[in-house]
This record gives C-alpha cells, structure tokens and sequence, in this order.
C-alpha cells in the first residue's frame, strides 16, 4: 500500500470531514453523511495513487543507413550492382569507364567484352573465380572483374585496374631478359676464345695476346655491367630516402672533368666548362659524381671529335642547372622518350663499340629522381643533343 503523505490528500481528507460534520450540523441524515464521508474519502484515496508516468511514443530516430548507390559512389573502383542481368546501379568509376547510359541496361551490352559476357553467364557463379579483360576503357587497359552473388537475383561486380602492376611485371620480365641476354654475349665470347686458346692457338705468341686482349676486354665489359646493374638496383632500393650531404656541384664538376680528360685523349680537349657561383646541392656525391661521369661521358662519346662539349653550372631560382652540349649527330625524336629506359640503345653497335651498357642515362634518371630533380634531354638530329639537369639547392636549416 502507499502511504499517504501527499499535502493535497490531507487537505482532501479534511474537507470530506469537515463536509460531513456540516452536513450532519446541518440536519442531515446520517445515512446522508456517511455517504458524503465515504465518497470523500474514496476520492482522497484516488488522489493518493501515484499518477501514471507519462509514456510518451518513442520518435523515431532519423535513419541514417546509407543507401545502397551512396555506398557504391564511395568505392574509388569501378562497381555495378546487377539485378536479373540488368544494371541496377553504377558508381561514378564504372560510369566514366563504360559510359553514363549502362544504368538499367543488359550488363553484357555494357561492358563489352566477351570474356565478361561468358562469365557473367557462368552457371556455378561461387565456383568461378576473377577474369582478366584487356582493351576494356582504353586499348592498354588490364582489368581483373570479380562477380560476387548476392541474395536473390542480385550481383556484384567489381572492376580492379591491374594495368600499373602488368606494365611493372612486364618491366621485371624484360629486365631479367636483357640483363641476361647483355651478360650471355661477352661471356659466350670468353669461353669461344678459351676453347681456341685450348685448342692449340695459343702456341703462337702473338696470336695468345691478341686473344687474350679481346678476353680482357669482354670481361671488363661484364664486369661494368654487373657494376652498373648493382649500382642502379642500390640507387632504386634507395629512391624514398632523399640524400642530405651539401654538395659542392662546381668543385665535383670541375673534379669529374679533370678524370674524363685524362681519360680522354685527344677529345678531352674539346671540353668547356663554365661555372658560376652555386649553393650547395642536397645530394649525394658518389651518386652525382656517378651522374656528371654519364652525361658528359655521353657528350665526348656520341659528340663529334673536335666539336665542342660545353658543360655549364648556374643557379636557377631555388634549383642549380647543369647543362651539358654537344655537337654530335643528335638524337630522332622518337627516341628520346624512351632514351632513359635501361639497355635502351639508339645505335646498339655504336654504343657497343665505344664500351656503352645501355644502362647510364637509366641511372641518371633515377639519381635526379632520387635528388628530386629534374631530367631533361633536347637534340636536333644533325646539329647535337642538350642535357640538362635541375638539382634542389641545399637548405639552410
Ligand atoms: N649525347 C648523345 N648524343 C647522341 N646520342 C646519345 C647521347 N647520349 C646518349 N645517346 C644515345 O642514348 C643511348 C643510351 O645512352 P646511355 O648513356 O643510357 O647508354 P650507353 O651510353 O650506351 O651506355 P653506358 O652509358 O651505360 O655506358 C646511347 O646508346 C646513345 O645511342
Ligand atoms: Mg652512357
């Protein structure tokens, strides 16, 4: 039971009373005034009891699950959501791959592969796995398509761009194959002069030196291949760490140009070198030391003799330029793009006859990559080739 201690109650409770001694004063009966007590005090009792919470009817909560197009507008890849062969929905990505008009139409007619076509149709849809389509977008375009089922007649398809990881497989197939195929010729050389020598030519004194001065030269040709491939796998494993030695670029221009000329001979003497004041560049030295040998090798070697080779070292801006000229038979247009590629040759037998790898303006490129510079090669067929190189100045910190 609850206690009555409500203020209100008591005040009830005493006026039922007080009511019914009135109208017991009054002459009532006292059946009358039973009643009246009664009545007053049932009503008292109906006051005591605690009044119902107020339950009120819960709001509903704004829904905020997202829909179905809004989760398939947040996946950066190509996705359609297929419903009895029909396309349902349509990211923004499989729009601009297959066009705005695929919504609501037979998923065979928008993507148009027939590769896509025959798997769309498989009959056991868990058992087979992901396609690849190539030519789907562009022509070079590789495309690996999952199809998931969903409940009822619902399925999804999921488009993943594979053309960057095919380029950078493709690219580790043919290096593998080159490199082998650089290293295979000297060494096939080598052991052909071996067997001769075996054979008895080299009884003869003079034909043993001869031989063995070729021997001499493939092997050195291996050996700076070999040099080369390692330093250029070094220079990539280090691409993300940026060098931070001040280097003095004037002072190792100047430094590289004194070994070529010794090196050189007679066109040693065609080199120029003009040097202004520089800041120091953020770099590593063994590595820009390793790019000057390149490119100014490259000037003496493919420039014509008694032309000139100009190097020139200025400032520009917040960068340092080094330009390196040279007056040779230039380079065809379509070849430049492709020039930093590795064993990339325009004359395989000229640059194999002056001792070339076919791997140093590879290296170069990714030691201005890693110094986050700037490569940039000009020639004019019949008139000589520019390369020119901007290098971030060091900063003062
Ligand atoms: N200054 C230039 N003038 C004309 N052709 C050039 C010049 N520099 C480079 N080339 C061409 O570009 C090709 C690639 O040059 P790169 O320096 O990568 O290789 P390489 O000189 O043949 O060999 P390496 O530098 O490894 O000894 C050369 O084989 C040559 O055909
Ligand atoms: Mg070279």
């Amino acid at each position: 039971m609850q206690r009555i201690a409500n203020p209100h109650i008591l005040a009830a409770l005493a006026i039922a009373v007080a009511t019914a001694i009135a109208a017991g004063l009054l002459g009532g009966q006292p059946q009358i005034v039973l009643i009246v007590l009664i009545g007053a005090v049932a009503a008292a009792l109906l006051a005591a009891r605690k009044p119902e919470p107020l339950v009120l009817s819960p709001t509903p909560a704004p829904d905020t699950t997202p829909t179905v197009a809004a989760v398939l507008e947040g996946i950066s890849e190509p996705v359609l959501l297929i419903e009895r062969n029909r396309v349902s929905a349509a990211n923004e990505a499989a729009r601009t791959l297959l066009g705005a008009h695929i919504l609501d139409e037979d998923v065979r007619v928008a993507i148009r592969h027939p590769a896509a076509a025959q798997r769309l149709m498989a009959d056991d849809e868990k058992e087979a796995g992901p396609i690849h389509l190539v030519g789907l977008g562009t022509r070079d375009q590789r495309w690996e398509m999952h199809v998931h089922p969903l409940d009822g007649d619902q399925r999804l398809v999921h488009l993943i761009d594979r053309t960057g990881s095919h380029a950078a497989e493709k690219m580790r197939v043919d290096f593998v194959a080159n490199a082998s195929h650089e290293l295979r010729t000297p060494l096939a050389s080598l052991l052909g002069f071996i067997e001769t020598l075996r054979d008895g030519a080299g009884e003869d004194a003079e034909t043993r030196e001869r031989f063995l001065k070729i021997m001499h030269g493939e092997a050195q040709r291996m050996q700076r291949l070999i040099d080369d491939l390692i330093s250029l796998s070094r220079i990539e494993a280090e691409k993300f760490r940026a060098p931070n030695e001040a280097v003095d670029l004037g002072a190792l221009v100047r430094e590289v140009c004194g070994v070529l000329g010794e090196e050189g001979g007679e066109r040693a003497r065609d080199l120029r070198v003009e040097i202004a004041p520089t800041t120091p560049v953020r770099g590593d030295r063994a590595q820009l030391s390793q790019l000057l040998h390149n490119v100014i090798g490259n000037a003496l070697k493919y420039g014509r003799s008694g032309t000139p080779v100009a190097v020139t070292l200025a400032p520009e801006g917040e960068m340092t330029r080094l330009s390196v000229a040279d007056k040779g038979d230039g380079i065809a247009p379509q070849h430049l793009p492709r020039l930093t590629e590795r064993f990339y040759r325009v004359d395989a037998g000229r640059s194999h006859a002056v001792g070339g790898t076919g791997l140093g303006l590879s290296i170069v490129r990714h030691i201005v990559e890693r110094h986050r510079g700037r490569l940039d090669i000009a020639s004019v067929v019949g008139t000589g080739t520019t390369v020119t190189i901007l290098l971030p100045a060091r900063k003062l910190s």
